[in-house]
């Protein structure tokens, strides 16, 4: 079947609201398939036919389900609005002659979501909720935006919607969206944990780069996100005098200071003999180095995981 004749057949099924709806849906889904990297002709589609089954009144749709075997469930058979989307997937390969499962998908889960989406999925989702004929709700403006910008940010916020809505309501939330959620929150907060480290990985590497250059001498870089919560990296070093000390600690905050990070804490004790400074995720220890052994921090932190500093002074 053509896209023309797609809809022809879709017209004949739908309200004109519904139809318009449905090209509205069209016209965002291909612009996030580009801006996405999902397949553009597939994702039309999937857009196309999304509500193919939306016009059929509910207990008929209930019935057709049944009669399908498509799975039901104790919400789905309470809330018939959600029935559509998986009768429409259904009925996109009887009577549209789609057979891509990939279409299909799209199609069966643009209502309630589901556990580890594909782009294809997540860009239909949404599209839904924010195609240019949609009502003014709070947070649309919001979530559009999003939509061109972070998918999976927009994805989060878009259940978050879709789930206060169904509250506010009345209608009861089903279980594959409240999963589909807590999922995508997760994989959000494990990428944005990952960053965090690398950024932490990045400042440390900095103060190393520094304190070797300023010729401090036994450099360690330890990483102790495992010990403590106090820090992501410890990095330890020494100091021929006091003297040496304060400019080595002067030194790494020159250099952090023109990167525009600043320390959250500075301390100096026994008159510049260990000087401390607190950059949040990594704090820098400088010891004359007489006093390194003396305080034993080397020592305390033993089990942690020593960085090989070569490569990064090598850079
Ligand atoms: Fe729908
Ligand atoms: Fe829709």
């Amino acid at each position: 079947m053509t896209k023309e004749q797609m809809k022809e057949k879709l017209g004949e099924l739908l309200t004109d609201h519904r139809y318009s709806h449905s090209l509205g849906v069209v016209e965002t889904a291909v612009k996030m398939a580009e801006i996405f990297g999902a397949n553009v002709e597939k994702t039309e589609i999937a857009a196309l036919l999304h509500d193919c089954a939306k016009q059929i009144p509910h207990t008929t749709q209930l019935e057709m389900c049944k009669e399908y075997g498509i799975p039901l469930d104790e919400v789905k058979e309470k809330e018939l609005g959600l029935l559509h989307a998986e009768l429409g997937a259904y009925m996109a390969e009887r009577d549209f002659g789609i057979t891509d499962t990939e279409i299909l998908d799209a199609i069966r889960y643009h209502t309630l979501g589901r556990e580890r989406m594909t782009t294809m999925e997540k860009i239909l989702y949404l599209a839904d909720i924010v195609e240019p004929n949609r009502k003014e709700f709070e947070g649309l403006a919001e979530l559009r935006q999003l939509c061109f910008k972070d998918l999976d940010r927009a994805l989060l916020y878009g259940f978050g919607l879709t789930i206060s809505h169904t509250n506010r309501r009345g209608h009861i939330l089903h279980n594959q969206t409240i999963d589909a959620e807590k999922y995508i929150r997760e994989k959000l907060r494990k990428e944005e944990n990952i960053l965090d480290q690398e950024n932490a990985f990045e400042k440390a590497a900095l103060a190393v780069k520094v304190l070797d250059k300023k010729k401090a001498a036994d450099v360690k870089l330890l990483k102790v996100s495992d010990l403590t919560i106090l820090a992501d990296y410890f990095i330890i070093c020494s100091a021929g005098s006091s003297t040496q000390v304060k400019a080595l600690a002067d030194n790494v905050e020159d250099e952090f200071a023109k990167e525009g990070i600043h320390p959250i804490a500075k301390e100096g004790k026994g008159g510049n003999e260990w000087m401390l400074l607190d950059y949040g995720d990594v704090i820098i220890h400088i010891f004359y180095k007489e006093m390194r052994e003396f305080y034993g921090l080397d020592k305390l932190w033993n089990d942690a995981q020593s960085i090989d500093i070569n490569a990064i002074t090598a850079e």
